[in-house]
């Protein structure tokens, strides 16, 4: 949540911080703003996307330094205020940050004790008034910003602008920060996305890192004092491709490069020979796998849904005990963490603060954590140090698709290796490996004839709530699919084990009742069909999602078949209508599928 962009150097600095912004926009759109130094600091700020913030832009504005934020609002509501930037009083200096600062109702009551206004709601702008004292003092600007976050408690990505000062002053705690170095001119940012244009050349920010980025380089000191160890990295390429290649959306882009990505994730991953998978990053011998004692999966929204089936995968195939886990009670549940466990962190970004005070609570604890994680260095893959990159590229839209289906790919290629040296053959191994390979072709399949989408569009989209069903595998791939759904189109869904559904979601159901069934020909087959037939006892209506050939398709109103495949992968295709559902459904109603309200790709509070 919340994006940062600054820039220093010889070009005209508002075009940049734009397009910027705009590349960080999934973050976080409530609001946007950027400040730019030209003689005075100059700050335009405004509710709504990016877009409305251009409206207000004049046609031209001087200056080569500026930062710029576009917020997920945590502290105050949505309003022009309490947008960053937050200036000091005498407009000298302005400050953009992301994070929460935990004491700022005691800092802000000593700052109006002192006669400080404050012009906002913001936790912020506290940091703006504190290195204002600081410099009024005779202090440095990179030692008024060290003071003042010495008296914080909390979380911080941040960037500071001076007037009378030639620099940006940068720090990190928590929330990511991202620093670029290109030829005479630097570039800070909260994520890749924003600076693979301008530069591959990438200092990834600790946390306690603070930095003065001016253009003639990059100083990278500690909090405490002292020099930071934080070095250069060169930036991979795929994290250029970031555009829309012709697409009316985002979300639609990706969904269309599920098979490329798939490739990706698996390709060199499949050991054909042994009927095994090699996931290099993992730095697990095969006594640890043979030994462990379970294996814990750990995730949020999307990621959450893939941990459910890594953790039926796994346990299906290695006869050892998973289980998924939502990052925001792991901690706090005060989890017994054994040392020998097999923990999985699963994030597409990498940055969830959820996730993170996860690992560190297994850490804490004695165990190790691998990493999941689409974004190649980002602080969860840091944090662990070890796992498996997903490789989907960059995912813009809101609502996750293709690393969805990368994160589900790498957990079962997980089990696979894990069920190898535990339990299964060879020859089983081979089959599951051949089917693999020929699962992104299979997506193409699907893809190129999608079956009526548009029918079960005209039935769920004034639906007053829709029902998702399937058992086994299929019923965390239902979660996945209604989550979608609310996420795009703001209807309320339910998901349920088809089992389950008799025990209270039933009472839901009345004539024309959209219920989505996700049918795979797997063990479960029959016992889903008896559940439709509670459904349509209740007057119902059926889309199925099955696979081709299957008659099951006589018991929906609306079938559509995907590719018949092993049914351990199966919900690698399954997924892809049900996203196709929601985007189409969100499309209907006039939602924003790239954007949708109030949510934000990455958190990065807990
Ligand atoms: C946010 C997003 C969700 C996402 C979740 C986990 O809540 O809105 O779409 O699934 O974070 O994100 P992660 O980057 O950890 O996979």
């Amino acid at each position: 949540m919340c994006g940062i962009f600054g820039f220093v150097g010889n070009r005209s600095a508002a075009p940049l911080l734009i397009e910027g912004l705009r590349r960080l926009e999934y973050r976080g759109y409530d609001s946007t703003g950027l400040v730019v130094r030209n003689g005075s600091l100059q700050m335009f700020k405004k509710v709504g996307k990016v877009s409305e913030l251009t409206k207000i832009l004049p046609n031209h504005i001087e200056g080569k330094m500026g930062i710029a934020h576009t917020r997920w609002a945590t502290h105050g509501p949505v309003t022009d205020s309490n947008a960053h930037p937050h200036m000091n009083m005498d407009e000298s200096i302005a400050l953009v940050h992301n994070g929460i600062i935990d004491n700022a109702k005691s800092l802000r009551n000593r700052l109006e004790s002192k006669g400080v206004e404050l012009t906002s709601e913001t936790d912020s702008e506290v940091l703006v008034h504190m290195i204002t004292i600081g410099l009024n003092s005779g202090q440095e600007p990179l030692e008024a910003v060290r003071q003042t976050l010495m008296r914080v408690t909390g979380t911080w990505g941040l960037c500071v602008l001076f007037k009378e000062y030639n620099q940006i002053i940068c720090a990190r705690n928590g929330s990511p920060l991202i620093i670029g170095q290109g030829v005479g001119e630097s570039f800070v940012s909260s994520d890749p996305h924003a600076l693979s244009q301008h530069t591959q050349n990438i200092f990834f920010l600790e946390d306690g890192d603070m930095a003065i980025v001016s253009s003639d380089g990059i100083d990278i000191s500690r909090l405490e004092g002292g020099s930071s160890t934080t070095s250069m990295t060169i930036l991979e390429d795929e994290w250029g491709e970031a555009d829309m290649a012709g697409y009316p959306n985002f979300m639609l882009k990706e969904i269309h490069e599920q098979p490329e990505a798939l490739r990706r994730c698996i390709s060199g991953r499949l050991d054909k020979s042994n009927g095994s998978a090699k996931l290099g990053g993992l730095k697990l011998e095969p006594v640890r796998l043979r030994n462990s004692p379970h294996v814990r999966l750990i995730g949020c929204g999307t990621a959450l849904n893939a941990c459910r089936i890594g953790q039926l995968a796994i346990e299906s195939l290695a006869r050892i005990p998973a289980v998924a886990h939502v990052s925001s009670e792991f901690r706090y549940n005060d989890p017994v963490i054994n040392p020998n466990a097999i923990h999985f962190a699963v994030s597409q970004s990498g940055e969830t603060a959820d996730t993170i005070s996860a690992v560190k609570e297994i850490q804490l604890k004695g165990g190790d954590a691998h990493g999941i994680i689409n974004v190649v260095g980002s602080s969860i893959a840091r944090l662990c140090g070890q796992g498996v990159y997903i490789h989907s590229g960059p995912e813009q839209a809101v609502a996750s698709t293709k690393a969805f289906t990368n994160m589900v790919a790498s957990l079962l290629l997980f089990a696979i290796r894990i069920g190898r040296t535990r339990s299964f053959s060879r020859e089983r191994g081979r089959n599951i490996i051949e089917n693999f390979e020929r699962i992104p072709q299979l997506m193409e399949t699907y893809l190129s004839n999608q079956g009526p989408i548009d029918e079960a569009v005209e039935l769920v989209k004034n639906a007053k709530s829709i029902l998702y069903l399937g058992r086994g595998l299929s019923a965390p791939v239902a979660s996945e699919g209604a989550l979608k759904m609310l996420e795009l189109a703001y209807i309320p869904c339910l998901a349920y084990p088809a089992g389950e559904m008799k025990h209270g979601p039933i009472a839901l159901l009345e004539e024309g009742s959209p219920v989505i069934v996700i049918a795979p020909n797997d063990k479960h087959r029959e016992k889903t069909i008896a559940s439709m037939h509670e459904c349509k006892a209740r007057g119902a209506k059926i889309i199925l999602i099955h696979e081709d050939g299957d008659s099951i398709s006589e018991e929906a109103d609306i079938s559509i078949a995907i590719p018949a495949c092993d049914s351990l992968l199966s919900p690698l295709l399954s997924v892809i209508p049900t996203q196709l559902i929601a985007y189409k459904t969100a499309l209907a109603l006039g939602c924003d599928v790239d954007r949708p309200r109030n949510l934000a790709k990455s958190v990065t509070v807990e």
